[in-house]
């Protein structure tokens, strides 16, 4: 088979940096797409197929199943353990005046295979390993509690946090070992599958802000904001959070991500980000904006998400 290699991908990317991608693309004829790389290569790879497919902006497509013709197949094979965007339908693209994340999905989007080779995180640099695993951690009990859960997508989360949990920070070291990487690779995939079913929550949203208006990295910005969610949740989800974590149920829960985010080295305070108290009304105010906001299982307001960031000041 004769192969195109485009390397541009941008991380975290925009609506102009796919649609520039497409327009580099649109000359060529192309009978699949095959997307190698982080959550930031996958989503592109999604991006420029709506566009080079259906054509128009990246805008079109916000929401979900708005693809009218038919897309390219396409195959992913993830190098990082994360994003879960390998199981998703949906490619996460910023708007490129706004920087609000839109999610832009379709069944025809979704990878029609997904290659987890375990080799392929050996030589993850440890800052992206970290990140990354603390997003498909959070993915997993994000998904488990939100109200539109189903048994499907719970069994998902359950199975996800079950993978993920015990070996985060093994596999934030690495090289790590070959059943490390796969329990890794694996666990963020089923946890990017359970957020099909069930969406995110608070932190997700409070975290969206962050990288917004600070431009933290993803993974640093949940790894920020878990915590003191899970908190905030307990007097809605404590019982939910239990079943995942026996030993103190959300406020154990709470301290071991606190414990896995010291052991790998993220960020644990916002002032590493230039934050102080009086960001927090405008950061708040942004997080009320994000959809998954929608899906918290305590509702949240402005209030609620001065709280939250108040937590991890
Ligand atoms: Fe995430």
């Amino acid at each position: 088979m004769e192969a195109l290699v485009f390397d541009q991908v941008r991380e975290n990317p925009t609506s102009r940096s796919v649609e520039e991608a497409a327009s580099r693309l649109e000359e060529e004829k192309f009978d699949l797409i095959a997307a190698v790389g982080g959550g930031s290569a996958m989503d592109t790879a999604k991006a420029v197929n709506f566009l080079l497919t259906n054509g128009g902006r990246m805008e079109d497509y916000w929401g979900f199943g708005k693809a009218t013709r038919e897309m390219l197949p396409s195959i992913a094979v993830p190098t990082t353990a994360g994003t879960g965007s390998d199981a998703q339908s949906y490619a996460l693209i910023s708007q490129a005046e706004t920087h609000r994340k839109m999610a832009c999905g379709d069944p025809k989007a979704r990878f029609r295979v997904v290659i987890l080779d375990p080799a392929l995180l050996a030589t993850i640099p440890r800052r992206v390993a970290a990140a990354t695993g603390m997003d498909a951690l959070s993915h997993a009990l994000e998904s488990y509690v939100t109200p539109v859960r189903t048994p499907a997508s719970a069994s998902l989360s359950r199975r996800a946090f079950r993978l993920l949990e015990p070996v985060v920070e093994a596999a934030a070291q690495p090289p790590a070992s070959t059943e490390v990487a796969s329990r890794a690779l694996l666990g963020a995939h089923l946890a990017g599958a359970a957020i099909e079913g069930s969406m995110l929550g608070a932190a997700h949203a409070a975290a969206n802000a962050l990288t917004a208006s600070q431009d933290v990295a993803h993974g640093e910005a949940i790894g920020l904001m878990l915590p003191s969610v899970i908190r905030f949740n307990t007097t809605a989800v404590n019982a939910l959070y239990g079943e995942l974590w026996p030993d103190g149920a959300g406020a154990g829960l709470a301290d071991r991500i606190e414990e896995i985010r010291r052991r790998t080295g993220l960020p644990t305070q916002l002032g590493a980000f230039g934050i102080e108290a009086p960001n927090l009304p405008s950061l708040a105010a942004a997080a009320c904006d994000e959809r998954t906001a929608n899906f918290n299982p305590r509702p949240v307001d402005q209030n609620a998400f001065e709280e939250i960031y108040a937590g991890a000041l």
